[in-house]
């Protein structure tokens, strides 16, 4: 099994197919911008930190198949690619993140007169960097996390954060992982998290390759278990979280933290500072994803609702900053008012990435 979920392989895109997970483990490999796009579309590949480094990939692949001879060709091939990629999914920012990352270096490379050859090289580059990258902040993440989970701890958990999501360890799972790796003894309620499942199918697929002790529970349990006093602390990750600090993130996740709130319980996001979006005030601006009926009306291949019947599938919800008692980034937990803590801590994470490019370029 590879310890990564999307990597780059002679010319390839490879990926865990997350379509098919738990039953069957399979590789699929992309070789165009449109065919890494569907990925992303089609959730072979999802998460948002794990759908960024993919759309990173996708970059490096469009400059890696190019036959443009000259710099401002292939860099109109590549604001193209970009398009393409951003479109796949609309509410992870990690995607459009990436892609400008990618895009902004070849710019400034073409800009100090490097060829084709040097940029192609560069993006692929910068494409593993930013893979590489994902998984040290993910551990970095972990690690402050973990100084918040008690002894003991029963952890609510939605959709999929872990290594799947990411490249690698995992943002709301990491802290789970890092937990429990400092002998904190902890047990995770999975969520199911339909309609995807992403719960059932890959958390606990996760958790239980770590020996991580979990129980799979229906999303409608969320409720009694924490009236019951049966939860410690409630986690998830973010596809985007707006400057103000409201959170863009699986739906169902609202209902857990006004539920949270409600019972007395901490409540965390876990976001790398690539999930954070400073250009959107607040979370009514993030754009929420709808797709199709058949993720609803279908179990697999079994149809669980009558034929035709109408359906809204929004995929996103959003938790206003209120509900949070932190936000847990690489650079530390950020605390109320987020509107400052958020933007110290993407300050910090951006001045990194220019000075590592800064060496480079
Ligand atoms: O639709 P998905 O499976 O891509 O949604 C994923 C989530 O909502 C995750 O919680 C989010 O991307 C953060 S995980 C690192």
């Amino acid at each position: 099994m590879n310890d990564r979920t999307v990597w780059w392989e002679a010319g390839k895109v490879r990926m865990i197919d997350q379509r098919r997970l738990p039953l069957s483990y399979e590789i699929a490999d992309f070789e165009t911008v449109p065919g890494v796009a569907f990925a992303i579309k089609d959730m072979v590949v999802r998460g948002a930190p794990a759908i960024g480094a993919t759309a990173a990939y996708g970059m490096a692949l469009a400059a890696h198949h190019s036959t443009a001879a000259m710099p401002a060709a292939l860099l109109d091939e590549l604001r193209q690619a970009k398009r393409t990629l951003d479109a796949a999914r609309p509410t992870a920012v990690n995607l459009s993140w990436a892609t400008a990352r990618l895009l902004q270096l070849a710019e400034r490379l073409a800009a100090n007169g490097a060829n084709v050859a040097r940029i192609r090289q560069a993006l692929l580059d910068e494409a593993q960097r930013l893979a590489d990258e994902d998984v040290e902040i993910n551990r970095r993440m972990g690690r402050h996390g973990a100084a918040v989970i008690p002894q003991n701890a029963n952890i609510l958990h939605h959709c999929n954060t872990g290594s799947l999501a990411t490249v690698g360890y995992g943002t709301a799972l990491g802290v789970i992982r890092a937990a429990h790796e400092a002998g904190k003894n902890v047990h995770v309620w999975v969520d199911e998290t339909r309609p995807r499942l992403q719960g059932a199918r890959l958390t606990a697929w996760e958790l239980m390759r770590d020996g991580i002790p979990m129980h799979l529970i229906a999303d409608n349990a969320a409720g009694l278990l924490m009236r019951q006093g049966r939860v410690d602390v409630v986690l998830f990750g973010a596809d985007r979280v707006a400057a103000n600090g409201d959170v863009a993130n699986k739906i169902g996740s609202y209902k857990l933290a006004v539920l949270a709130k409600e019972n007395g319980i901490p409540c965390y996001a876990v976001v790398p500072t690539s999930t954070i979006d400073l250009s959107l005030p607040d979370g009514d601006h993030i754009p929420i994803e709808e797709r199709g009926w058949e993720e609803v009306v279908m179990i697999g291949d079994t149809q669980i609702a009558p034929d035709d019947v109408p359906v809204y599938n929004p995929a996103f919800d959003v938790t206003p900053h209120r509900y949070f008692t932190g936000i847990i980034t690489e650079e530390g937990i950020c605390y109320p008012p987020f509107t400052e803590s958020l933007r110290r801590a993407k300050e910090a994470a951006e001045a990194r990435i220019r000075q590592a490019q800064t060496d480079f370029v």
